[in-house]
């Protein structure tokens, strides 16, 4: 959609009128004005970036070693992701990693926020290292570094080995461990060229979809399993965060987050009690788990906790990673799964703001809502945007899918959010898109398109779209207006 399509100036107002010279932009519910977007400015030394995944661009699913992952495993069973696509090429980033990072490069990038893949390292998730997967990421970071750009690197973002999957997966609780260890065999080999990671992505996400909802790998709908992989996922990230300094002094860590900002439907009490929950579990819970060493009221016995846990898991982490995509509406629901929290709520999209082609509301100051209320709850953390963006439906033609004036709006809208943000106060010291190119979207395959350079996946050839060329100069000049 193009911002013609939902701004509508006063200037015909003011025709009406006969007084133009007070014409002001009448602005679309939630739009922060084009004189906010005009003023705003950014530090010099702020990171600007780009996000991925290694399941979502790397493919060489099964080269030099590469052991299986459970996503390998869910994409080559028929019928999970939409059009049968698998990660096995993807944008085959492996092999292209040189292309993508001059593409930054040209971008005047300044972070690069990607994911090591634990079986390409690991091929049986502990034990022998395969060499050749580990030195992929050794010329990545080396590749980065020469470029002028930061290496970030996630952890964990949902490939894990199928061979630990097979030894119960992350219900198991020696997972922790067997993470712990990971994380620490990683910052002893790449320590001296990675210093910033987050041994966790959208923990509450992977953990509730693949074991409880079994929409994702691996597959599993079980609530008890659930809470039992929770529990290890939250230990898991407070002995990773203990391995990783301990191998590296330089180490600085953190986890990145979903921070999906929820508003009650109604005011009344049930509804403003939903989205509180659905703000402790879904937004908060491993937040909550490493900076305060707390659950909400969660059965222990279903968790399978023992005392000390609360040691284990409590690290005081050096920044919070937050993913912002939209905001949502929540309302109370008749539990229909007593042992699922998420069950007790009815979740829905807004829709009251403009949306872009993809059909997800925008509405940048839940943004900078949210930036706010954890910079206060946390006593004024450093942040770092892992992740945001908007999609675009494959089904539209390649002339609107390079000229992306919806999503060159939809960043100036959140950018500027987050310009007042920072100004009100709060710490965020890097932005990442996602993403730098069109790449798997999990289930939904290819069909949602979030780069800012277009992917043509049979010949892998990649064009840079106009919100990519628009990117670039924000981030040359640190404004969003010309
Ligand atoms: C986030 C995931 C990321 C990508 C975006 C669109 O939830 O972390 O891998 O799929 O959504």
């Amino acid at each position: 959609m193009d911002r013609r399509n939902f701004i509508k100036t006063s200037l015909a107002a003011g025709a009406l009128t006969g007084n133009r010279a007070q014409a002001l932009p009448v602005l679309a519910p939630g739009e922060i004005s084009p004189d906010e977007i005009r003023k705003a400015r950014f530090p010099k030394d702020f990171l600007w970036g780009t996000a991925t995944a290694a399941f979502q661009v790397e493919g060489a699913w099964n080269t030099d070693g590469k052991g299986e992952s459970i996503w390998d495993r869910f994409a080559h069973t028929p019928g999970s992701i939409a059009g049968g696509a698998t990660g096995d090429v993807t944008c085959d980033q492996y092999h292209r990693f040189n292309e993508d990072i001059a593409l930054m490069k040209r971008l005047h990038q300044k972070s690069y926020r990607f994911s090591i893949s634990w079986p390409r390292v690991l091929p049986q998730g502990t034990g022998a290292i395969n060499q050749k997967g580990l030195d992929y990421y050794r010329r990545l970071t080396d590749a980065l570094h020469e470029a002028g750009i930061r290496p970030f690197c996630t952890i964990y973002h949902w490939d894990l080995p199928q061979a630990l999957e097979d030894r119960g997966g992350w219900p198991n609780r020696d997972m922790a461990g067997y993470f712990a260890d990971y994380a620490g065999l990683l910052a002893k080999h790449l320590g001296d060229r990675i210093t910033v990671w987050a041994p966790f992505n959208m923990p509450w996400y992977f953990t509730h979809d693949g074991y409880c909802i079994g929409d994702s790998a691996p597959r599993k709908r079980d609530a008890r399993l659930f809470w039992k992989a929770v529990h290890t996922v939250a230990l898991a990230q407070g002995q990773a965060f203990r391995a990783l300094k301990a191998a590296s002094s330089n180490a600085t860590v953190g986890s990145a987050f979903e921070c999906e900002p929820a508003v009650p439907k109604t005011d009344s009490a049930a509804d403003i009690a939903a989205a509180a929950d659905f703000d402790a579990y879904h937004n908060r819970f491993f937040l909550n788990a490493a900076m305060r060493g707390e659950y909400p009221a969660v059965d222990h016995d279903l968790l399978g906790f023992k005392p000390g846990d609360e040691k284990i898991m409590k690290v005081p982490l050096d920044w919070i990673g937050v993913h912002y995509y939209l905001r949502l509406i929540v309302s109370s629901n008749a539990a229909v799964d007593s042992l699922d929290p998420m069950s007790r709520l009815h979740v829905e999209l807004g829709s009251q703001g403009p949306k872009p082609p993809g059909g997800w509301e925008m509405w940048p100051n839940a943004f900078y809502d949210m930036l706010m209320t954890l910079s206060r709850d946390y006593n004024h953390p450093i942040i770092e945007i892992t992740e945001s963006g908007t999609h675009f439906p494959d089904t539209l033609p390649l002339s609107e899918q390079l000229h992306d004036s919806a999503r060159v709006e939809w960043y100036k809208q959140h950018l500027a959010a987050l310009a007042r943000a920072m100004k009100d106060g709060a710490r965020v010291r890097a932005y990442h898109v996602w993403s730098l190119l069109d790449n798997l979207e999990w289930r939904a395959g290819f069909t949602r398109r979030y780069g800012l350079a277009h992917v043509d996946f049979a010949t892998q050839a990649r064009t840079v779209k106009d919100s990519g060329l628009w990117y670039g100069r924000v981030a040359e000049t640190g404004r969003l207006a010309d």
